[in-house]
């Protein structure tokens, strides 16, 4: 995997969407898919993954901080989560939230405390590279794709073949992005068909 040509870390989305797009639905995802769920924490454990703070409290407490990763939530009100400056975070920005994945990515282990020096995203070119992950919702997935300095690159989609009604829907990726199959689709243990592409540019 390339990162522009720099060390700086490769900063990927990922999410699972119906067919028409939904996301969400009352502050949860409408379905629950274990295969997809094995492919999520595949693809994101041993790496900084940021996102907003409705999806932080999308999973159930027992579940988060998602293990293995370094969970980074934004939020306007920072004091509301019990951040630890191990497993979790919390930044009142996607600026101050991508600047501390950077970070943490670089240097695994070795941070242990915001960082709100205000510096550049990209980290000097002799470290090497490292993925980032945005995990939702749609306006940090939307604001990582236009970030000036490091924006998405890559997105990993998995579409569940259901037709569910939802309040949350998956930003458009439009012909900038060149989609490549990762999964074509297939049933899950439960019967449930989905496929999994990536989409870079
Ligand atoms: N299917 C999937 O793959 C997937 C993935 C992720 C989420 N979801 C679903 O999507 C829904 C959650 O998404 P959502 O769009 O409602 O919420 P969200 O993006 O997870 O969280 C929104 C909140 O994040 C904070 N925030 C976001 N950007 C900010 C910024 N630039 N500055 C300061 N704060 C910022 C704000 O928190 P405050 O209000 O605290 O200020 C805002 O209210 C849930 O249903 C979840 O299950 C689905």
């Amino acid at each position: 995997m390339s990162a522009r040509g720099t060390s700086a870390p490769v900063v990927g989305g990922i999410w699972a969407q119906s067919p028409d797009g939904v996301i969400g639905v009352d502050g949860g995802i409408p379905w629950h898919l274990p295969e997809d769920l094995k492919f999520f924490a595949r693809t994101t454990i041993g790496h900084p993954v940021v996102m907003g703070r409705r999806t932080w409290e999308s999973f159930p407490e027992r579940f988060r901080p998602l293990p293995g990763r370094a969970n980074i939530v934004i939020t306007s009100r920072p004091e509301s989560i019990p951040a630890d400056g191990e497993r979790v975070w919390a930044v009142d920005s996607y600026d101050a939230a991508l600047r501390l994945a950077v970070k943490l990515a670089a240097h695994p282990g070795h941070v242990t405390g915001a960082d709100n020096d205000g510096g550049s995203v990209v980290p000097a070119p002799t470290e090497p590279v490292r993925e980032v992950w945005v995990i939702g919702g749609p306006g940090v997935w939307r604001e990582a794709a236009e970030h000036a300095e490091l924006p998405l690159t890559r997105v990993l989609v998995t579409t569940v073949d259901l037709d569910v009604a939802g309040d949350t829907r998956a930003p458009a990726l439009d012909g900038t992005w060149t989609r490549h199959e990762v999964r074509d689709w297939e049933r899950s243990a439960k019967g449930t068909r989905f496929r999994i592409d990536e989409y870079v540019r």
